[in-house]
């Protein structure tokens, strides 16, 4: 593919002078160390959140000789709320190091950087660039989807030759003139206006040569992570239905619809007669109805449904607190799982 950069970062740069943010805590006195930790406690984690951790992580810790002093325990309890705590143990363990075998003093080059715990590429660029004005590219979330929407990259980026491709475009678009507000403002830009589900287009200061924009659509890039396909469960559950009434069961508390009141299934290898004996039903020859689809983050359950008409007139039968007859036409005021609302709705309208 061959790249033009477009003049990306002198409208980038303009753009930031006047919209970008200017104020962040890292932004001030950008030594490596404060950019480091800045940049690792972003890793997973808002701006927002961030900005209260940070700022009492560097009352406490003021330079990276501070921090490799401190006892492990100490740094995991500033980190406590912020989550992913292997940042907080990796970031100790690279502060060790650095002081033992740097003189206290953060490697200068991308390959000195990513040798640490902690650090990878983007990271390292993000360091280089903001802190010792090195130009070095970075490519964190927010970048990548400017890149992915303005160079019209298709394909999730978790795939290599599009995190290639991604990583050309950076280095193409990374100016060598005031490299660290450079990154600062493709990051800003990701986060503001560039925005996953809802860019604002009209005030980007790239939309005149956005290809997404222009030949696509913007919230197409960056592909998303293909979807494995989803396992598929059996389940055959059972309209048994009496006057009006259709039988439920309450559904353990924890796992699929839990605590809902369901349909009783048959268990496997059971047939629905064996089902229907082993409640105390007698029932007219069960009635095959057509299967249905349900769809699960995770996986789908193919739903077999069977209607039963209880025959015997017996008051007693499933009075446990477990179960339940459900007045079709006077329902009762229980959750419901999403199948019975479904089945109750296609089959067993009729019965109330
Ligand atoms: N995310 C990662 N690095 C950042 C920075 N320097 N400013 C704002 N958000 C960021």
């Amino acid at each position: 593919m061959s790249l033009t950069d477009h003049n990306i970062a002198s409208r980038l740069l303009e753009w930031f002078d006047v919209s970008g943010r200017h104020d962040l805590p890292w932004q001030q006195n950008p030594t490596p160390y404060r950019v480091w930790v800045s940049e690792i406690m972003l890793q997973q984690t808002q701006v927002s959140t961030v900005i209260d951790y940070y700022t009492r992580f560097m009352q406490k810790f003021d330079s990276v000789q501070a921090l490799a002093a401190a006892p492990q325990d100490e740094v995991l309890h500033l980190w406590t709320g912020l989550g992913y705590y292997a940042r907080a143990r990796n970031m100790h363990k690279t502060a060790r190091h650095v002081v033992e075998q740097y003189e206290g003093r953060f490697p200068t080059t991308a390959e000195g950087l990513v040798a640490l715990p902690g650090i990878g590429r983007s990271t390292a660029g993000a360091i280089l660039s903001l802190s010792m004005s090195t130009r070095e590219p970075i490519l964190d979330g927010n970048v990548k989807r400017v890149l992915a929407r303005h160079y019209k990259v298709a394909g999730w980026p978790g795939k290599s030759d599009v995190l290639n491709t991604l990583w050309e475009c950076a280095e193409l678009t990374t100016p060598h003139e005031r490299v660290a507000h450079y990154t600062q403002a493709i990051m800003d830009l990701g986060a503001t206006l560039c925005t996953r589900s809802k860019p604002a287009c009209e005030q980007c200061p790239l939309r005149d040569t956005c290809l997404a924009l222009h030949e696509g659509i913007p919230t197409d890039y960056p592909g998303k992570k293909p979807r494995k396909a989803r396992p598929r469960r059996e389940a055959c559950m059972l309209l048994v239905v009496r006057n009006g009434n259709v039988l439920l069961q309450q559904r353990p508390a924890s796992g699929l619809w839990g605590g809902l009141w369901g349909l009783p299934e048959t268990l496997a290898n059971e047939t629905p007669e064996d089902a229907a004996d082993r409640l105390g039903l007698a029932c007219d020859p069960p009635e095959t109805l057509p299967d249905h689809l349900h769809t699960f983050s995770h996986f789908q359950l193919n739903i077999s449904p069977v209607r039963l008409k209880v025959i015997q007139e017996a008051d007693a039968v499933m009075d446990d607190a477990g179960s339940l007859w459900y007045n079709i036409a006077r329902p009762a005021q229980v959750g419901l799982a999403a199948p019975v609302v479904k089945l109750l709705d296609l089959y067993c309208k009729q019965d109330s």
